[in-house]
């Protein structure tokens, strides 16, 4: 399969020229799958959550609707981050279009810094979905940092980890690399570019949106500072195959009785 990470540099509290770049560099390539950044809608620095709740959308939104039509049309899947109003809610979330016209949802659990302020932290477990027999698996930028999110994908079966990021930390692009080994999963890191000087705060993020073999090979990794539209041909099956040697099975030998974990 060919997956795509578009990198690119929202505008904040644009969010019609957001979705109108968007669907623009998802109409320069082909792919089966594509990531997108974290709040790519908003843009990333809010002043307050009632602004993040005026530039919020609902996961059934019709902004949503030209999206999940070229889903339908590119026979893709396109993974997605944005401010997600639920009821008088907000979650940090990505929403999955699925060439059959499904909108999964993924609430961010780990959330950074002043976002904080902002958003309620995810109250659903990491959950993955079969597409085509495809398995995958969102996360959401700092939750890198927690190697329990990305376990938690790779025991639910993920195949692949569909990672939208908004990183101002330089460790993640590196740490993405140890998640897949660890795992011996596929990762895909979308991040954005650009800077945000708002709300008291100046933060310029780093780009390097990478796409991560099972062993730990960078397949590719953009620029820091330029748009891009990266895909590669990866097989998903290699995923399955968790022998590290044939007497190691990276989830199977684990051994839950000998950590404490609290
Ligand atoms: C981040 O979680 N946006 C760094």
């Amino acid at each position: 399969m060919k997956a795509g990470v578009i990198q690119f540099a929202p505008e904040f509290g644009d969010v019609t020229g957001n979705m109108d770049r968007i669907l623009a560099l998802l109409a320069l390539k082909d792919a089966d799958l594509f990531v997108l950044p974290e709040l790519a809608l908003s843009g990333y620095l809010f002043e307050s959550r009632e602004e993040a709740l005026g530039l919020a959308q609902r996961a059934d939104g019709q902004e949503f609707d030209e999206l999940a039509q070229l889903a339908r049309e590119k026979d893709a899947t396109i993974v997605v981050g944005f401010a997600e109003r639920a009821g008088e809610e907000l979650y940090n979330s990505s929403v999955m279009l699925t060439p059959d016209g499904r909108r999964e949802i993924y609430r961010k659990i780990q959330l950074f810094y002043r976002e904080r302020e902002i958003f309620l932290p995810g109250n659903m477990p990491p959950t993955v979905h079969d597409v085509a027999g495809v398995r995958l698996g969102m996360m959401i930028c700092f939750d890198w940092i927690y190697p329990e999110v990305a376990r938690s994908l790779a025991l639910a079966g993920a195949d692949i980890l569909c990672h939208g990021s908004n990183l101002v930390l330089p460790y993640c692009p590196d740490a993405m690399v140890t998640r897949s080994i660890e795992n011996r999963v596929f990762s895909m890191t979308a991040n954005r570019i650009g800077s945000e000087k708002r709300a008291g705060e100046d933060l310029t993020f780093i780009g390097m949106s990478e796409i991560v073999s099972p062993k730990g090979e960078i397949l590719s990794r953009a620029g820091t500072g330029t748009e891009e539209v990266v895909v590669v041909d990866i097989n998903p099956a290699a995923a399955r195959d968790k022998a590290v040697t044939p007497y190691n099975d990276i989830l199977n030998d684990r051994r839950p009785d000998m950590y404490r974990l609290s």
